[in-house]
């Protein structure tokens, strides 16, 4: 099928390769020139492993092409998918849906022919129904609007999209249309269904909801064990041997339960405040007011070990050189976006310390969005004359650290393990004081 995906950020780069891989002739949309330009040439604009492979493939069959034209993406389709970002707006919980307009608004009166809006962002309930009317207001053809939320996880997107635990699909059921987008839908993904991947079609609310309420359980789990944790640490307990054994009830479960400095990252953060916001304007907000406090729990991480490095520091930060590892908000990306690792890098610079900060993928963008941080080009380099070392991003480099390469550079042996990742006995054989999060 002919498809277009508009947006080619890591959603919509990694829907439109992945849809060129089941065969499809995709063309990608960006407003960007730059980001167009590169992958055209094959190149992926962020860190995705395997990405890279399945762009190239696909742009030599000549199955996916892109471009910055709406005339040309309304012309080469009639499937168009969204996946444009839908940021935080600023001073707001709420979702800042411009893009998704913007992209609704230019393309709706350059179709031609019968087409189809397939949503992919994650948007506020009511955002796909209102899309509707709107397109078919600007439309001087019969424009259907659906939702096909993504739950794609940065590190892991192709294999996400390829091989996804469940397909959603919402449709406007009161439009005789409906059926004939669910036929295309599962036209679309015809090889995934074939592989039995669950295949789940309702209304559009609801399949809105169903990413927003995946992603506030995450967010919830991740703090419940975080508020747990600070509980072990009041009383010497240990969270990581706790986690185990609360994850080895089936109906918990043991993922999502890494105790540590939180969560953060381009959709956790933002979605659960947008979630917040929504239902407050929905008059439900009292329904999610826990969410306020999973949204505490995960920002008095970072305040606790910013106070972790200074009390490792003598008590004050003030002239202390402290060595960040990690700026990602989690390995196998290169995504700095409400990264806890940055702020705590931030913060800790905000208290008067030398602050030097190593990542093995994430420095470029950490230098834009925070330019007055050092920044080494290796760990041993970030290490160099460090009062305090911070683990704050559980790459493998780090956890497969010899403790004795760094004991001749730095200052004093003292780790702070953010994302209980190192191993602990280990390091204090090499003659480090080892702080965990949660454990004794
Ligand atoms: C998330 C959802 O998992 C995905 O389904 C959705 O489509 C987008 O949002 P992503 O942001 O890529 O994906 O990251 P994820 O792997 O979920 O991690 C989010 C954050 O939680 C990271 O900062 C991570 O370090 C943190 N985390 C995760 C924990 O602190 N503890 C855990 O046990 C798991």
């Amino acid at each position: 099928m002919r498809l277009t995906v508009f947006g080619t950020g890591y959603l919509g780069a990694t829907h439109a390769a992945c849809m060129a891989e089941l065969g499809h002739e995709v063309l990608g949309v960006d407003v960007d020139p730059g980001k167009v330009a590169k992958l055209a040439d094959g190149v992926v604009p962020f860190y995705e492993p395997g990405l890279e492979v399945v762009l190239r493939r696909n742009l030599d069959a000549g199955r996916l092409r892109f471009t910055t034209s709406y005339p040309e993406a309304a012309a080469h389709a009639d499937v168009h998918f969204l996946g444009v970002g839908t940021p935080q707006k600023k001073g707001e919980y709420a979702a800042d849906l411009k893009y998704v307009h913007s992209v609704v608004d230019t393309l709706v009166p350059l179709m031609e022919r019968p087409g189809v809006i397939i949503g992919k962002s994650t948007v506020p309930v009511g955002t796909a129904a209102e899309l509707g009317a709107r397109a078919r207001t600007a439309a001087a053809v019969d424009v259907e609007v659906a939702w096909n939320p993504e739950f794609l996880r940065e590190g892991f997107a192709v294999q996400d999209t390829l091989r996804p635990d469940r397909l959603v699909l919402g449709t406007d059921r009161d439009r005789a249309g409906s059926a004939r987008v669910e036929e295309l839908v599962r036209e679309i993904y015809a090889e995934l269904l074939a592989a039995e991947v669950p295949f789940l079609t309702t209304d559009l609310a609801t399949a809105e909801l169903v990413k927003v309420s995946a992603n506030a359980f995450l967010a919830t789990k991740i703090s419940f064990i975080n508020a747990v944790s600070e509980v072990c640490e009041a009383t010497g307990a240990d969270v990581t041997v706790l986690a185990d054994a609360l994850g080895h009830d089936a109906r918990i479960g043991r993922r999502f339960l890494n105790a540590g400095l939180g969560f953060g990252g381009g959709c956790l953060p933002k979605d659960i405040r947008a979630f917040m916001a929504r239902a407050g304007e929905l008059g439900a907000d009292h329904a999610l007011a826990f969410l306020r406090e999973v949204d505490n729990i995960n920002m008095r991480r970072r305040t606790k070990v910013v106070d972790m490095a200074a009390k490792a520091c003598g008590g004050t930060l003030l002239g202390a050189n402290v060595a960040v590892l990690g700026a990602a908000f989690k390995p196998e990306s290169d995504d700095v976006r409400d990264s806890p690792a940055l702020n705590v890098a931030g913060m800790i610079q905000l208290h008067g310390a030398v602050v030097t900060v190593y990542d093995p993928k994430a420095l470029e963008n950490s230098r834009q969005v925070f330019p007055t941080l050092n920044y080494a080009t290796s760990v041993v380099e970030a290490c160099e004359r460090a009062d305090v070392v911070l683990v704050l991003t559980e790459w493998n480099e780090f956890t497969a650290l010899l403790p004795e390469q760094l004991n001749p550079v730095v200052r004093r042996r003292t780790v702070i393990d953010g994302r209980n990742c190192l191993d602990r006995a280990r390091w204090r054989s090499a003659g480090w004081a080892y702080v965990g999060l949660g454990t004794p």
